[in-house]
């Protein structure tokens, strides 16, 4: 790669040893896929937060980092292992707890807002149309690339990290215009309504599509929470970070691909079937992604006055200021008055439960593939309706 002088003089430690270091890391990846400069980016968003995924050595070596290392762009997190306030509500482990404080504690030290969330557009981390960032969640990156029009490839957490340290990233992949064309038409037949729909709709693009490119029609409306949920469920089967969709999404497309393929309402049914296991329900999943506001005013009406069965754990994740938000406007107090639970700053993937529970209801797909595969639990994709009936039965 071309390095500017103020980039040759951050890669031979002129500002410290971790923008050395991050150096080091972004010029091995812009030379494996070509890239021939850096560009400046606006904001980053950074995975690989739980304790649980990143053990001893991964925090030594944000601790490492952290020494004389700053961020150098707006930055923010992915969820953590926990609830980071009232993670005992929760049943975390103290020595778990601690060790999650150190990594968050790491992080902060950088500079990097301490905000832990898969939805960061929901409140802040919010980059326009054709600027360039490096996030690391794979339904965040599909959202910015996407819905928003950003510029992003899907970063790892070191390679996101580097990015915030020296505020480059190396010039490939959906950052060049020629990347980001759709390869193949998509159909959609039937109606697809609800983030438990458009998540099965994300299950049959992924398994059939993987990483292609798609230009989706048939979609005549999609809600923020119908297109987050669509993206996650995407980016999961698929490993998708870019598609585009008839009226909704910003992206020029230069050619509409001739080849094309349908989504029959058995497509739909059969994805759905698929993850709907027959199994006894003890763990009920919300906010995957991180719930909106709207989503939580939703929940907390739906279950104002009522109880969950004592029997099935109820968690509804999502970030701390939608979470302040929610406090102040009582919907908090409406959904914990009926024993489900807010969790805040964590995810049910990333929070240590394994084991804890058996069968998992949601209306995420992602959720479900991620609780099977990771969690060990029996799922059920249902609507968010469904769900919340399942809570009180
Ligand atoms: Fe977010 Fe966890 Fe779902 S990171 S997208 S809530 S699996």
């Amino acid at each position: 790669m071309e390095l500017t002088p103020e980039e040759q003089e951050m890669a031979e430690g002129k500002y410290g040893k971790a923008t050395q270091k991050a150096m080091e890391i972004l010029i091995t990846l812009g030379d494996i896929y070509g890239a021939k400069r850096f560009i400046d980016i606006t904001s980053v968003q950074i995975a690989g937060v739980s304790y649980a995924n990143l053990n001893e050595p991964g925090l030594e070596w944000l601790a490492e980092m952290a020494k004389d290392g700053k961020v150098r762009v707006f930055t923010t997190l992915n969820p953590a292992g926990m609830d980071l306030e009232e993670w005992r509500k929760l049943a975390i482990s103290e020595e778990f707890a601690k060790n999650q404080q150190r990594v968050v504690e790491a992080f902060g030290a950088m500079g990097v807002i301490t905000t832990c969330s898969c939805t960061p557009y929901l409140y802040g981390n919010l980059p326009h149309y054709g600027q360039h960032i490096a996030w690391s969640e794979s339904s965040a990156v599909c959202y910015a690339n996407s819905v928003l029009g950003a510029r992003t490839n899907r970063e790892g957490g070191p390679s996101a990290l580097s990015a915030a340290l020296i505020g480059k990233t190396p010039e490939y992949g959906f950052h060049l215009e020629e990347n980001r064309q759709p390869e193949i038409k998509v159909v959609v037949k039937p109606k697809v309504e609800g983030t438990f729909q458009f998540g099965a709709l994300g299950k049959v693009l992924g398994d059939r599509l993987g990483k292609k490119i798609s230009y989706i029609t048939g979609i005549p409306k999609a809600s923020v929470e119908e297109l987050k949920s669509f993206c996650a469920s995407y980016a999961t089967y698929g490993g998708v970070a870019l598609f585009h969709m008839e009226g909704i999404t910003p992206d020029r497309v230069e050619a509409i691909p001739s080849e094309t393929t349908e989504v029959t309402e058995e497509d739909m049914k059969k994805a759905i079937a698929d993850l709907n296991e027959d199994t006894e329900i003890d763990f009920i999943s919300l906010g995957c992604p991180h719930a909106s506001l709207a989503e939580l005013e939703y929940i907390a009406k739906q279950l104002e006055g009522k109880k969950v069965n004592p029997k099935k754990e109820t968690w509804i994740t999502t970030a701390r200021p939608t979470k302040q938000i929610a406090d102040r406007m009582g919907f908090t107090k409406m959904i914990e008055d009926s024993g489900a639970k807010i969790a805040a700053d964590t995810c049910c993937v990333v929070a240590p439960i394994k084991g804890r529970f058996h069968g998992l209801a949601s209306d995420s797909a992602k959720m479900c593939y991620y609780g099977s595969g990771r969690n060990k639990f029996s799922v059920k994709l249902m609507s968010v309706d469904e769900c919340i009936e399942e809570a009180l039965r």
